[in-house]
């Protein structure tokens, strides 16, 4: 039986994954912020022994600590670790303290860096092991309104690419899958607006309201989170030497098209034409 580490359950991409790994037979540590608000989850798993719900909140080292410790004092080991949990902070960065600029980091990057260290060692021991993150075309190309999320997700690549030139002597497969939008609710319930500038002080108040229409817009018309979970699962069943495996034919097309035109200028020249041209998350 595979045993998969998955963060951020409670809903979403995450959720998602959950429900279809169970099916498959996987055993899944299924990482929540809050055992008390997942419900579905919860349901979920009395129907499935297999999936065990721990606590695990990205911004406090002791709850990730907890659970690598957990399961390093198993003798199953773990097979494939999924980083899924993220959250947005949004605005300009000009809007963005950088209290909030951290915690972005801490929720994207550095948890998610923290979590796969302590399992390294257990993969490493075993010659085997597969880490996924869930990354975005906002890893390659930013917008105005999501500089501290792209930050993030930039980062995630650069940490992705290392790690898997480091762990492929033991074994160890590193993918990210790239997403565009996704129908999940995260920028209902994880997203959270820079607030540095007060309503009267921000010169980029209806910007800011009109992108974050354009992005609900586009979120609730983007592929289903069921449909990423079986994007995940196919990586895993066929890992390869591969970093980046691309959820629709839209996160490919951005990828190829920001890597084709390495002086950006494009993009500055479509925000000066039109500011409310944001083309995806
Ligand atoms: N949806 C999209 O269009 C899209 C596009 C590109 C990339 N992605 C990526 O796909 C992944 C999943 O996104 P999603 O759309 O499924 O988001 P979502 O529905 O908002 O779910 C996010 C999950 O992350 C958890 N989370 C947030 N902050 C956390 C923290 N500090 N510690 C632990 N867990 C935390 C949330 O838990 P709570 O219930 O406690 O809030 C929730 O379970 C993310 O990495 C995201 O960046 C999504």
């Amino acid at each position: 039986m595979q045993v998969a580490l998955i963060t951020g359950c409670s809903r979403g991409i995450g959720y998602s994954t959950v429900e279809l790994l169970a099916s498959q037979g996987f055993k899944i540590y299924a990482g929540v912020r809050s055992v008390n608000s997942c419900e579905n989850l919860r349901a979920l798993a009395e129907k499935n022994q297999n999936i065990i719900i721990r606590e695990v909140d990205l911004g406090k080292q002791d709850t990730i600590k907890k659970l690598t410790q957990e399961i390093q004092d198993k003798a199953e080991g773990i097979d494939v670790i999924i980083n899924n949990a993220s959250e947005i902070v949004f605005g300009p960065i000009e809007t963005i303290y950088p209290d909030q600029f951290h915690e972005q980091f801490q929720t994207n990057l550095f948890g998610p860096i923290l979590l796969t260290q302590e399992l390294i060692p257990l993969m490493r021991k075993e010659k085997r092991g597969h880490i996924i993150f869930l990354g975005s075309t906002s890893g390659i190309e930013s917008h105005g309104m999501y500089g501290a999320y792209t930050a993030s997700k930039f980062a995630l690549e650069a940490v992705g690419h290392s790690l898997a030139v480091n762990l492929c002597p033991w074994n160890i497969h590193v993918s990210i899958i790239e997403l565009t939008a996704t129908a999940t609710q995260i920028a209902e319930k994880t997203l959270k607006m820079g607030s540095r500038l007060s309503d009267i002080d921000n010169p980029y108040l209806n910007y800011t309201k009109t992108t974050l229409e354009y992005l609900r817009k586009i979120l609730s018309n983007g592929v289903s989170p069921e449909e990423v979970a079986k994007t995940i699962l196919s990586v895993i069943l066929n890992p390869s030497d591969q970093l980046r495996y691309f959820a629709t034919e839209r996160s490919k097309n951005t990828f190829e098209k920001v890597l084709k035109d390495p002086t950006n200028l494009k993009w500055i020249e479509e925000a000066r034409e039109n500011v409310n041209f944001y083309p995806d998350l």
